[in-house]
């Protein structure tokens, strides 16, 4: 069995009070319409069309992919009208159509297959569900099992307001008869729209089975049509992925306080304090433990690592029982091997910094190789850029760079060397040696003070 997807993405989204079209808008770092998307992908069907009308062209700017079919809904007459626009781009030989919202993020693959199977060609399978206050949506409008209709809120009589079971916005239809049931739609209701709820009435009176099965989790059944309702959902998404990790044995401080907005997988033992964010692809070896208020994106850190806290870590990789923090920035290309250490205000920029090696304080290494138990004195900089090009530094193994010293590249420092404190390094340092290079240190005989000269008067 074949079957396409549309999925509803051209409204206006009036309520967000925003520039951006609805879907734009990010949820655990991924865009509404991106998540619905890929939802839809681990589904496989021959054909998905995504209708866009709202800032279309930021839409299909921000969503195009080879896999995927835009078509433009212009004006936007309602959800029936949004499907119709669809029927030319699907595929009319796939026995069944199942219908998602751009704005309907967290509806998993599971239930969306479920709901396909519901249809397997034949039946009409409407997602319900029941929530606290159905105002405002579509009623479900059954006799005893069999359902009849829907109703949208605005056309409802006032017994069938009080229908508790309400439309998700999700089904499947078989896709010879919804493109029947589309082209006979009317728009004589209160809204003057073509709506899509209608065609549950033509299914009864085609004999065509209707199903209505209630999802089994509402938060899958939740739209963004508001701030506070995006908000609410992320809380949710966040909770969920916060379940699952402490499912899998990682001590979070607190759950509420996690944000993962991107693929987060942990070793053993993994313990991260509050107000954490992890972006992208993240890997957390045993042991692990993040401080507080890191944010760590697209990075891996090895087994019995430590962030501590404030630390602010990208496309890094940091090496087993290495300490990070607190306040550290690494930033991509910074690759810490074994037992690395990295304190407070030190930033690190496309360097690698072998076995043991510390820069503990106040201090930045950019386009460097720093060798093994090199100790990378406070305030010391690689000064990488001549205002035109990076040049690369070099440290040895063993090497003691000085406080405050500026390492001009491109310069290398041999094994075992010493640089002295406040040296501004222009040349090679040989290996094993002291260098200095600074204004040596004089004292004044009979130098004496200037005095305050005395007032003048007035
Ligand atoms: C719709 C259903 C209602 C259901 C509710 C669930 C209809 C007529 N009503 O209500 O039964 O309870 O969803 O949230 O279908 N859209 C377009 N083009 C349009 C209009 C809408 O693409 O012309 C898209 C929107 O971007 C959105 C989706 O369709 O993704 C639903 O539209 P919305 O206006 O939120 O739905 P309602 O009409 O309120
Ligand atoms: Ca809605």
């Amino acid at each position: 069995m074949t079957h396409n997807i549309v999925i509803l993405a051209a409204g206006r989204g009036t309520r967000m009070k925003s520039q951006q079209p609805k879907v734009m808008h990010r949820l655990a770092g991924r865009g509404l319409l991106q998540h619905v998307l890929d939802a839809a992908a681990a589904l496989k069907a021959s054909r998905t069309v995504v209708v866009v009308g709202h800032g279309a062209a930021t839409v299909e700017a921000a969503f195009g992919a080879p896999a995927r079919v835009f078509v433009r809904q212009e004006p936007q007459l309602g959800t029936g009208h949004a499907v119709q626009q669809a029927v030319p781009a699907l595929d009319h030989a796939a026995d069944t159509t199942l219908i998602l919202n751009g704005d309907v993020p967290l509806v998993t693959a599971a239930t969306a297959r479920a709901l396909v199977e519901a249809c397997g060609g034949k039946r009409l399978a409407l997602l319900t569900m029941t929530p606290a206050d159905p105002h405002g949506y579509g009623r479900i409008v059954r006799d005893g099992q069999r359902v009849l209709a829907i109703v949208e809120e605005k056309d409802a009589t006032p017994a069938q307001r009080t229908i508790g079971e309400v439309y998700t916005g999700m089904m499947a239809a078989p896709t010879k008869a919804l493109e029947r049931w589309l082209a006979a739609l009317k728009n004589d209701n209160a809204q003057r729209e073509y709506y899509l709820t209608d065609i549950v009435a033509m299914a009864v009176a085609d004999k065509v089975p209707v199903v209505g099965t209630p999802v089994a989790d509402e938060t899958e059944a939740l739209g963004v049509n508001s701030p506070q309702q995006l908000a609410d959902l992320e809380r949710r998404l966040q909770r969920r992925r916060a379940d699952a990790l402490m499912t899998a044995g990682v001590r979070l401080a607190d759950p509420s306080r996690l944000d993962v907005r991107g693929a987060l997988r942990c070793g053993q033992d993994v313990e991260i304090d509050v107000g954490c964010v992890f972006e992208g692809d993240v890997d957390l070896g045993d042991g692990v433990t993040i401080g507080p208020y890191c944010v760590i994106r697209d990075c891996r850190i090895d087994a019995g690592a430590r962030i501590e806290a404030f630390s602010h870590l990208e496309g890094a990789s940091v090496g087993a029982g290495a300490r990070v923090g607190p306040y550290a920035r690494l930033r991509p290309g910074a690759d810490l091997g074994e037992d690395v250490h990295v304190g407070n205000f030190v930033e690190i920029k496309n360097s690698t910094l072998a076995h043991g090696a510390k820069a503990n304080h106040l201090a930045y290494v950019g386009d460097a190789s720093v060798g093994a138990y090199v100790n990378y004195g406070a305030g010391s900089i690689t000064a990488n850029y001549d205002g035109a090009n990076k040049h690369r530094t070099v440290i040895g193994a063993d090497a003691h760079v000085g406080s405050n010293c500026v390492l001009v590249a491109p310069v290398t420092i041999g094994d075992g060397a010493t640089i002295g404190a406040g040296s501004v390094v222009t040349y090679d340092a040989p290996a094993g040696q002291l260098t200095v290079a600074r204004g040596k240190q004089v004292t004044i005989a009979g130098w004496k003070r200037p005095k305050k000269l005395k007032a003048t008067g007035n």
